[in-house]
């Protein structure tokens, strides 16, 4: 039998049972060539799942009510029609939340046999790493002296996009949530490490970033994003990849006269904000990012941190752990 998770209702706020099913049908067949009929290894959990969740994504289609939740994952073949792959090779495929799923062979990409767990193809060499090399080389490019901040730094992204920047020689402060993760972000070489959830965090960074900080990836937005506001040195560069706080909640109504004062700031420092989708880069830098930083994955010049849970049919609960900030480093469930 498949096991899926489909869309009931589309949440305000974060999603419980009420929005997401456990439903059982029958394991999907082959009917046409070139098909592979796959079984989930590991499922990739991500935060922009709940904009597709709720449709508040304008860059991407919703999933439909009904529908099974979108998603990554490492899925073996079980049986092709396609010369493409044989049962027993491991893909990443768009397989979503569920056990079975069948995929036409050219939507698929073989896992790279490069020593490292298949799980990395999903965070730090998959989308989120990806994402943050996209951002960091393509708009951020830190240079030797500046100060970067990050927020989410345990995360897929946020480790990635700190760690590039430290390469480059760039200062750089993580942000994140509660000791165990600034412990991490300490362990890694970040040169600042501060938990968002102290009521000191805007003094706190203000003390780390003496000189103003000149580059800041924006995943979370809300309070993280007001304290960094102030301290943006002329000429910084902004890559907006994500609002996390907005997407869980967690985040205070905007105070009066934000959209203002931020306004203000752009003109005043000319400042250079980005909005990045992963999926608008070309392959080709794809293919860079992996010949560039599997080396230094597996050297340990990169390092990065795998939150791998057992039951998948706790999955939405996992889900919400995640865009809480109760997960360190990348949300993935074995199947
Ligand atoms: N634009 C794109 O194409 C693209 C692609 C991939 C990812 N992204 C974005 O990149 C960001 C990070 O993704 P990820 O996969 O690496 O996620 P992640 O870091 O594994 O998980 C999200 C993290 O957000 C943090 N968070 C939650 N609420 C917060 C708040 N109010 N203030 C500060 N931090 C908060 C939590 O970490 P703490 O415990 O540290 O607070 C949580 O662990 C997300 O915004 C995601 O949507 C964008």
């Amino acid at each position: 039998m498949n096991e899926q998770f489909v869309l009931r209702q589309r949440p305000v706020g974060l999603p419980s049972r009420d929005h997401l099913e456990l439903v059982r049908s029958a394991r999907p067949e082959l009917t046409v060539q070139d098909e592979l009929l796959l079984r989930t290894r590991y499922l990739s959990l991500d935060p922009y799942m709940y904009g597709r969740m709720a449709a508040t994504q304008a860059y991407a289609a919703p999933v439909e009510l009904g529908e099974v939740i979108v998603g990554e994952a490492v899925s073996e073949v079980l049986e092709s029609s396609s010369g493409l792959y044989s049962p027993g090779d491991l893909v990443t495929s768009r397989a979503g939340w569920q056990r079975y799923s069948v995929a036409p062979a050219n939507t698929v990409n073989r896992v790279p046999d490069n020593g490292l767990s298949p799980t990395t193809a999903l965070g730090v060499l998959g989308m989120p790493g990806f994402t943050a090399y996209a951002a960091m080389t393509a708009f951020g490019r830190p240079t030797a002296g500046e100060t970067v901040a990050v927020a989410a730094a345990t995360g897929p992204v946020g480790s990635m996009a700190g760690q590039l920047a430290r390469l480059a020689g760039a200062r750089v402060i993580g942000v994140a949530g509660g000791e165990q993760k600034r412990n991490l972000l300490l362990e890694w070489g970040f040169d600042v490490a501060l938990d968002h959830r102290s009521p000191y965090f805007s003094a706190r960074l203000q003390a780390a970033a003496p000189e103003g900080i000149d580059v800041y990836l924006e995943s979370v937005g809300g309070a993280v994003w007001q304290a960094v506001l102030p301290l943006l040195n002329a000429h910084a560069r902004v890559p907006v990849i994500g609002l996390v706080s907005n997407y869980n909640g967690t985040s205070e109504p905007a105070p009066a006269g934000l959209g203002e004062r931020i306004m203000r700031t752009v003109l005043q420092k000319r400042l250079s904000l980005q909005g990045f989708v992963v999926g608008e880069f070309p392959p080709e830098l794809w293919q860079r990012f992996h010949a560039e930083l599997t080396g230094w994955v597996k050297d340990g010049s990169i390092r990065y941190q795998e939150h791998l849970l057992d039951d998948f049919t706790r999955a939405p609960e996992i889900f919400v752990d995640m865009l809480r900030g109760n997960n360190l480093g990348k949300t993935i469930v074995r199947v």
